[in-house]
């Protein structure tokens, strides 16, 4: 089968790189893809969004199935526009259609949805320009922290949480009144703060059946013992240590089982990933928010524990026959830590060359913000490189990805948090 991967960063090298180690698996192409999967694929320099040329790409190459790797072609309607488009619509796409991916893409949505369906989320009131005063209300009645969300997709910086109540008041003004994240900030949603430790629970469904992958933690961070900015995320491990039977057994049936029966109740069309950011309150889960995606870096160490030809696992998704497949995941951990850009998540220089890529070693590099330019690989991102490696505890794995990077690779203002798991 010939498919094409949508995206260009460490989680669509990974999915590449999945793909490409099967037997099922024909041409294989990234629009636009990075360094990683030009050595594995064939790049085609697409936008994501760019519909009509992502038309000609499949066309032209007799793609059967393309796999969405980020989330702003699934809100735009990527799956929608095949479907609708009489040369495309037998082209298997893995991802929701656009009413399913609202879940991402309004927060509001996914909360309306989140209580339709009883699942355990934070309390929450949603605001506008209009009863911005009303919003003050709420605020007035809660405890502090505050968290103020923006209702649309924000590039991840849609979320703020603040300590003090006139600042929350005045964020809030800014985000509604003052358009601080554009269309973005139309609405708000403010919820109440909830307590505890944070994990991330990926889900396979086809829309009828579905199929739960490893979980696993990501460090969002820029700074040790995280703090600092946000960022796409600085490191991940997986299996999640604190995750026990007793509270995965939770999470499916609180939370994974209700919301694909939701997804069906409510008619929202979803053939691809769930990604479910969850917090653990007590002993309980609570979905923090849903993506319509693989997370990055997830990626990087769920789908190297991943045993299933993904090709099999893809096409069974498409065909829904996802309950004929039983997942089979290496038992070993397996961790990722980002190299990234210095400066990275504010601004930062591009263009650096990387050393050490082609030498041997003993992790995987998954290419992010890197391309290849005059035989050289140089950073084109923030988030350049993720290093992962397996390990029987997730202690040796990670030590086994600091001495890869150490021992072999280097660019200029290269920045990496040397702390990944320390809280595990
Ligand atoms: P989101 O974009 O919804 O994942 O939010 C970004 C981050 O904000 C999350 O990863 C959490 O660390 C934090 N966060 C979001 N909602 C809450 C909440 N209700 N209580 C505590 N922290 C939250
Ligand atoms: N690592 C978090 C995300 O992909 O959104």
């Amino acid at each position: 089968m010939n498919i094409l991967v949508l995206g260009s960063g460490g989680r669509e090298h990974t999915i590449t790189w999945k793909l490409a180690q099967s037997e099922k698996c024909g041409n294989l192409f990234v629009a636009p893809g990075n360094s990683g999967t030009a050595k594995i694929a064939k790049n085609v320099p697409v936008s994501v969004t760019d519909f009509p040329a992502i038309k000609d790409v499949v066309l032209n190459n007799n793609i059967e199935m393309v796999i969405v790797g980020p989330e702003d072609p699934l809100v735009q309607g990527v799956h929608d526009y095949f479907l609708a488009d009489e040369e495309l619509k037998n082209v298997a796409v893995i991802g929701p259609q656009k009413a399913a991916a609202t879940l991402e893409g309004s927060k509001e949505f996914a909360k309306e949805f989140l209580f339709r369906h009883n699942i355990p989320t934070a309390a929450y009131q949603s605001f506008n320009a209009q009863n911005v005063e009303d919003g003050y209300a709420f605020l007035e009645t809660l405890n502090p922290p505050y968290v103020l969300k923006a209702d649309g997709l924000a590039a991840g910086k849609g979320v703020v949480i603040l300590n003090d109540l006139e600042e929350a008041k005045a964020e809030l003004k800014r985000m509604l009144v003052d358009a601080k994240f554009g269309d973005a900030s139309t609405k708000v949603v403010i919820e109440e703060f909830l307590d505890g430790i944070e994990l991330s629970c990926f889900v396979l469904t086809d829309g009828k059946n579905y199929k739960i992958l490893p979980t696993a933690k990501d460090y969002k961070r820029i700074g040790e013992g995280d703090t600092g900015l946000n960022t796409g995320g600085m490191g991940a491990v997986s299996p999640v240590p604190f995750a026990d039977q007793a509270f995965l057994d939770k999470i499916e049936n609180q939370i994974v089982k209700p919301t694909i029966e939701g997804l069906q109740k409510d008619n929202l069309p979803y053939k691809g990933f769930v990604f479910i950011g969850l917090i653990k309150v007590g002993d309980d889960p609570k979905v923090i928010e849903y993506n319509v995606r693989m997370g990055d870096p997830e990626t990087e160490v769920v789908l190297p524990r991943l045993k299933n030809d993904f090709v099999v696992l893809m096409d069974a998704i498409a065909n829904q026959t996802l309950d004929k497949v039983t997942l089979e995941v290496d038992q070993r951990s397996a961790t990722t830590i980002m190299l990234v850009s210095g400066g990275y998540p504010e601004a930062y220089e591009k263009g650096k060359e990387i050393f050490g890529v082609e030498k041997p070693m003993d992790s995987i590099l998954f290419h992010a913000g890197a391309q290849e330019k005059d035989g050289k690989i140089v950073t084109s991102g923030g988030r350049v490189m993720a290093v992962t490696s397996y390990g029987e505890t997730y202690q040796e794995a990670i030590k086994k990805s600091y001495q890869t990077i150490e021992n072999n690779l280097k660019f200029d203002k290269m920045y990496y948090r040397k702390d990944i798991g320390f809280d595990l």
